[in-house]
Formats: structure tokens, sequence, C-alpha cells
């Protein structure tokens, strides 16, 4: 079957579910009032074709899944050196939990968690200025200019004690260079880059694609800097969901708070799914369903 239909039947299998469980990412104000019956998919594949159903032009919040972007920015340019104070290990608690940290010197368990995003744009911003290179990078991934959503932007620097609290956090063990208000604007600024999920599939596209960029040609990260990102996402990616994300779907993932997830099937094709309503862990709830439906249509895993 053509992805084209095989995404179709799973929106239209999912549709009727739209509305019935999870709840819209509350704890951020312009978040809360997202409504929560939207539902898209999108994939590109390696050699260029394109599928889409939904809303999969509509679009959101990209929240965490910024932290694939920030990271392949920091590998990009740092190389080894970004992993002198980032971990690579699940952290097995939620994404905005501070208790490893004290334990293990104010040293991330990985990049994916908002402590070790957090670290990882406080080495970005070390290097230039990291809001705008999030956006130049992105587009250039997706061939298209995207935007900051500043009224969430603003909401979450309003509201993120939470994460300010991480930041100091890492402060105090010497493990943040910069100015801690200067660090999280750029952090909350990366969380609320608005893209649908046709751009999502899109910009993702290099990490199908051992690192090239498939709009310029240009070899974004080494072939071998795209699996170790891939790695994480499939072990960090969704959080204390990983196990269970590996155990029904099979590939690399990364979620956010919007209700988008975005996973990986090295070497065949990128893909994006959307539904803003969350379960307990902060991943979308029909996202996960949807990503489960559409593995066991196609056979593809990494495992
Ligand atoms: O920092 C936060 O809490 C949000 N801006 C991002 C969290 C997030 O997306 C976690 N994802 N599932």
């Amino acid at each position: 079957m053509p992805f084209q239909s095989i995404l179709e039947d799973i929106v239209q299998t999912l549709r009727p579910e739209l509305g019935q469980e999870g709840r819209v990412a509350d704890y951020i104000p312009a978040l809360a009032r997202v409504p929560a019956e939207q539902f898209g998919m999108a994939l590109r594949t390696c050699d260029g074709q394109e599928a889409q159903a939904g809303d999969s032009a509509t679009p959101f919040s990209i929240q965490s899944i910024s932290k694939v972007f920030a990271l392949a920015m920091g590998m990009r340019a740092m190389g080894e050196d970004l992993w002198q104070r980032i971990g690579r290990e699940p952290s097995g608690n939620p994404f905005n939990s501070l208790v490893q940290l004290e334990a293990e010197q104010g040293t991330p368990r990985n990049p994916f968690i908002n402590a070790g995003a957090i670290a990882v744009t406080d080495r970005l911003v070390s290097r230039g200025d990291a809001k705008a290179g999030m956006l130049e990078l992105v587009s250039g991934l997706c061939g298209e200019t995207v935007y900051f959503d500043e009224e969430v932007a603003a909401s979450e620097a309003a509201t993120g004690f939470r994460n300010i609290a991480l930041g100091n956090f890492m402060k105090s063990f010497g493990k943040i260079d910069n100015g801690v208000a200067t660090v999280l604007d750029a952090y909350f600024h990366h969380c609320a880059v608005r893209m649908s999920c046709l751009q999502l599939a899109r910009a993702t596209s290099f990490l199908s694609r051992d690192g090239l960029n498939p709009f310029n040609g240009e070899q974004m990260l080494t072939e071998r800097q795209t699996r170790r990102i891939n790695a994480l996402m499939l072990t960090c990616g969704t959080y204390d969901a990983a196990g269970e994300f590996a155990f029904r779907i099979g590939l690399p993932c990364k979620s956010g708070v919007g209700g988008g997830i975005v996973a990986v099937v090295p070497d065949q094709l990128s893909l994006c799914v959307w539904s803003p309503a969350l379960d307990a862990t902060g991943n979308s709830l029909l996202g996960m369903k949807a990503l489960e439906l559409f593995t066991a249509r196609t056979g593809l895993s990494v495992f």
C-alpha cells in the first residue's frame, strides 16, 4: 500500500478517538488554549517522496522536538567537546525532573531532558546567537522560513519556574557559563518554534539520510554523528516512556508537549505525527497510537 493511503487510513481510524483521552499541556498557559481535537501526519522518504494526512499543514509549537535541532547544532559546532557536561543515559524520570542533578553534580543525564537541553543551549549561547542560529538551521533543513511563536515563548518565560530552577541549579555546580536568564531566553524560544507536521518531516529528513540535508545537499552532520542522534532519540527521546516507545514502536522518536512526535526510519524516511492531547509522561496519546499503527502496517522498525 502506498504511504499516502496508509497515512489517510491511520487518520481515519484514529479520528473517532480525538478528544476522548489525554490533556493538552496546561502548565504553559499559551499551550493550554490549543484545541485538542486536531490530528495530522506527514512523512518524507529518503528519495524525496512525501505523504500527508489530516492537519498536516497546521503549524504547532514544536517544544522539546527543538532539542534534536539544538543537539545537532551543538554536535556540529563542538564535536566531542559537547559531551564534557552532558551524559548519554536515559533518565527514567520526567523531562523536567531535578532529582538526579544533585547526585550527579549538575551534569544532566542526556541532551533531551530539559536540564540537558538547557546545558546544550548554554554552550550554543557561548558560540553566538543561539536564537537566530536555531531559526537559520531549521529553516535551512525544511526549505522554508520558520518563526518563533513569541506568545508561547513569553508564556513559558513567565511561568517556567522549574526550568529556571534547573538553570540555576546547574549554574551552582559551575556547569552553566552564561547568565541563566540569557540561556533560558534562548531555550524558551527554541521550544516556541512553530512548524507543521510536513515541515518537521522535512526538517528531520537529514536523520534518515546519514546527515545529508535534502534541500541544499549540505552534509549537516557526519554519518556517525547522525546515528548517535538517532540512538539518543531511541533511548531518551520520550523520557520515562522511552522503553514503552521502543517496545510498541521500535523507532528513534522525539516528542514535545505541543503534541508533536518525530520518528526516524534510518535510510528510509522521517515521519511526524501531531495531536495536542498528552498522556501523563507528556507524550501525544494519539501520536503514539498513530506511530504504532504505522509501524505495524509497514513493518518498519530498527529491530
Ligand atoms: O521546558 C518545557 O517544559 C517545555 N518547553 C518543553 C517540554 C517538552 O516538550 C517535553 N516533551 N515532551
